[in-house]
């Protein structure tokens, strides 16, 4: 992508990020999804995974609906982790299938993760997967690579519709930063920042993206009380003004009981309990789960 300097932004950006500050009017949707609220968005049936002897998941059925914070619950070497990476094809099933709804029908267990981020779902790590060196800003660019229209001819000159395209992309990684409040680190390289910042960098990321389905593994991991606090916050923001359907893995259950529309348990790789928070936490197994887990 070519990156005009400084300057050209400022000028280009500066109004509209004043505009976003007075109105929080947001131009674009940072949704990729146009399903109304309730309809299945994803669909994971019969879904199961072994690595050598190591059954990571067996017969896994899932359905998350538009709209919703769809949290995975579990224990550790639950499987949760692993049914995310098969959602986003960086592992390959050894069977059954993975719907998205907005993708028609194609099944996302047989393909690629560059190929499943083009159908709009995107992810963040449990662990950091930054750029250290680039700014928060262009790491949060990044996430809009998929969308940028590439011509070669176009991209020589910095007029027309390339710069009309390029101011478009500025724009949705304003309101990006605009609604995870990181305008002051904006400049800042990442590896610089605090643990909290750097993950809500990640999330901007994603976002940026505008995905159909936000995928989040322990976004909260390594978080101190406050900086959960805030996490599940833009979390919550991130459901409620861009309309996004978000499936969450995370192991502190007082904010998944809190943020979460439905939720689903995990235990050796097999699904034990799914409702809502309420019914999952009054689940028999589920409750000898963690109590046999220690937690
Ligand atoms: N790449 C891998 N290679 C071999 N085994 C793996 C791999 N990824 C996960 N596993 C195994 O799959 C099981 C589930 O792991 P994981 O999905 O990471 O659980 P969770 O995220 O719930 O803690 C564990 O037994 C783990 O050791
Ligand atoms: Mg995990």
């Amino acid at each position: 992508m070519k990156t005009p300097g400084n300057d050209v932004w400022t000028v280009a950006v500066a109004d509209y990020e004043e505009k976003l500050v007075r109105t929080r009017a947001y131009q674009h949707s940072l949704s990729g999804s146009t399903l109304p609220p309730g309809e299945p968005l994803l669909e994971i049936s019969d879904l199961s995974l072994r690595f050598g002897g190591v059954k990571a998941l067996t017969d896994v059925n899932l359905t998350v609906e538009t709209g919703t914070i769809h949290s995975i619950i579990g224990p550790n070497g639950a499987g949760k982790s692993s049914l995310l990476n098969c959602v986003s094809g960086l592992y390959k099933a050894t069977a059954g299938q993975i719907l998205l709804q907005t993708s028609g029908t194609k099944d996302l267990a047989k393909l690629p993760p560059h190929k499943v981020a083009r159908l709009g779902v995107a992810r963040s790590f449990q662990n950091i997967e930054l750029f250290d060196q680039l700014s928060v800003l262009d790491n949060i660019m990044l996430g809009r690579h998929i969308h940028i229209k590439k011509d070669p001819f176009m991209a020589m000159f910095w007029f027309g519709p390339a710069k009309r395209q390029e101011i478009r992309q500025r724009e949705l990684v304003e309101e990006v930063i605009h609604l995870l409040k990181l305008q002051q680190y904006r400049n800042q390289p990442v590896g610089a920042l605090a643990y909290g910042i750097q993950k809500r960098v990640e999330l901007g990321r994603a976002l940026a993206m505008q995905p159909s389905l936000l995928l989040l593994d322990e976004p909260m991991a390594g978080m101190n009380v406050e900086e959960k606090e805030d996490m599940a916050r833009y979390i919550l923001d991130i459901h409620e003004l861009a309309g996004l359907t978000v499936v969450l893995i995370e192991h502190d259950m007082s904010v998944v009981m809190d943020i979460s529309n439905r939720v689903t348990v995990l235990d050796f790789g097999k699904v034990i309990g799914d409702g809502t928070p309420e019914e999952v936490m009054a689940n028999p197994k589920v409750i000898e789960a963690y109590l046999g887990a220690g937690e």
